[in-house]
């Protein structure tokens, strides 16, 4: 079942939304080559509690961090801690954020450094297949126009989807229905109605769609161990069209 949110709980979510929007923007100014992702981690977590928020990750199904990092062939869920990033690296950072009851969610892919041009294209692939999905974000379209969106822009670029993970629904849980594949035919499933509230995820592979689980239970790699990339924002679907949630707003401290 798809929950409909009130005016007043999608107010919270812009609360959360905007916690995690200026968390990534902080974060995303961090990453440099020798910077070890656990810095990244330690700077989240200071950031979302000093602007009152708690992470959503940490505990999470026993999840370590506060955050997710991802380098390279990562394609989600990668726990930060002392590895360093290197030049010509692609970090992937998620950031889940709760306050006051209501979950914001987003990811971004980075470069480190100055990044070669295949990576620097497998990013703005899986950027526009972000941007492309949540405009289908429309009361009276359908939920699979979103996942197509992602698909198509994807395999447009000559990349492939991951198949096994999954944008959702948010609200006041981090996971809510629906699940939102990464692939599908256009036209199909639920109809989107003002108020639902979606977490929409593009996870683009350079080499094959495959994936692996690392044996630290969290880490998903792909199988060819080619390079990744993740994009994710919190959409609310309204009467007037998609609203992004997690844009970063200039409000940094
Ligand atoms: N954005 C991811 C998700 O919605 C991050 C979850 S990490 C976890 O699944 F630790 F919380 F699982
Ligand atoms: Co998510």
């Amino acid at each position: 079942m798809i929950i409909i949110k009130s005016a007043r709980e999608i107010e919270k979510m812009r609360e959360s939304c905007r916690i995690a929007a200026e968390v990534m923007e902080a974060l995303e100014r961090m990453v440099a080559p020798g910077l070890e992702t656990g810095a990244l981690d330690r700077a989240a977590a200071d950031l979302i509690s000093r602007r009152g928020g708690r992470s959503a990750f940490k505990g999470y199904r026993g999840y370590p961090a506060h955050i997710c990092v991802s380098v390279n062939e990562a394609v989600v869920h990668g726990i930060p801690g002392g590895r360093a990033l290197a030049e010509g690296d692609i970090v992937s950072i998620d950031v889940g954020v709760e306050r006051d009851g209501y979950y914001g969610d987003m990811a971004r892919t980075i470069p480190v450094g100055g990044t070669n041009g295949e990576r620097a294209r497998l990013i703005e692939v899986t950027r526009l297949a972000l941007e492309e999905s949540v405009a289908m974000a429309r009361a009276g379209g359908r939920l699979s126009d979103i996942s197509h969106a992602i698909e198509r822009r994807a395999t447009a670029g000559g990349y492939a989807v991951v198949r096994e993970y999954v944008g959702h629904g948010i609200g006041s849980r981090l996971h809510e229905d629906p699940q939102i594949p990464n692939y599908g035919p256009p036209h199909t499933g639920p109809r989107l109605k003002a108020g639902m509230t979606l977490a929409v995820e593009a996870m683009v592979n350079m080499g094959g769609a495959a994936v692996r689980l690392l044996s630290d239970g969290w880490t998903v790699v792909t199988r060819d161990r080619a390079a990744s990339a993740h994009f994710e924002d919190t959409v609310a679907v309204t009467e007037d069209g998609p609203e992004i949630l997690t844009c970063p707003r200039r409000k940094m401290r």
